[in-house]
């Protein structure tokens, strides 16, 4: 196996593992449809003004970009719903797979494709300075979407430390906010400011850097 092979390495869902966390997701589903199982029993709630009303703002709230104070929730792989503190990630690993969550509302912000993000642990000592200023003891978390045709990032070239697409192999310094080293993309992935807060988790310090996405596939 070549070692070029070895160091790229996909952003793959590991283990779809039922937690009581999914749990709780599989009840707000059922929520969203409309109605509550009551023991045993369902309820119809869809003409209920007032909860139609909660489920509108439910609704909106999935769909705003991160917003200062949102923790991180991982999307994807063994550690599938927890929210990310410090030591979540191996340094230099491939990232995870996560969207903001508003831990107010209990909103998971994820009816917005372009929330999307993809967090990493780097070295801070290897970091530029611009982009150490927004991660949080190596943490950084970048827009998943590639900014060339709006795919997902998928793939982690360790050695060189870059984000890489592989619709039409774009790659982007992590360790440079996103710069773009090479591919059709021409502009840099955005970033989301992170920093922690009392429990140790991972907080969002602001919204993207710059608008996510690129031009439609
Ligand atoms: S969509 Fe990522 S390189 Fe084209």
């Amino acid at each position: 196996m070549s070692k070029k092979i070895d160091d790229e390495r996909s952003i793959v869902d590991r283990d779809p593992a039922n937690t009581s966390s999914s749990v709780l997701q599989d009840r707000r589903t059922i929520l969203k449809a409309g109605a509550v199982l009551v023991s045993g029993a369902t309820l119809d709630l869809s003409g209920n003004p007032a909860y139609a009303e909660s489920s509108a703002k439910s609704d909106s709230a999935a769909k705003l970009p991160p917003q200062p104070g949102d923790r991180i929730q991982i999307a994807k792989g063994e550690l599938k719903n927890q929210f990310i503190k410090t030591d979540s990630l191996e340094v230099n690993a491939i990232g995870v797979e996560a969207f903001p969550y508003d831990p107010k509302t209990e909103v998971l912000r994820r009816k917005n494709r372009l929330n999307r993000l993809v967090v990493l642990r780097l070295d801070p000592e290897e970091m530029d300075e611009a982009t150490r200023e927004k991660s949080a003891d190596g943490l950084v978390a970048y827009s998943a979407m590639c900014t060339h045709r709006n795919c997902t990032i998928q793939s982690w070239k360790q050695e060189e430390r870059r984000l890489r697409c592989h619709c039409h192999l774009s790659e982007f310094a992590a360790l440079s906010e996103g710069s773009v080293m090479s591919g059709p993309a021409r502009k840099q992935l955005p970033m989301v400011p992170i920093g922690t807060d009392d429990e140790g988790y991972i907080v969002a310090l602001d919204g993207f850097t710059r608008k996510p996405g690129g031009a439609k596939k």
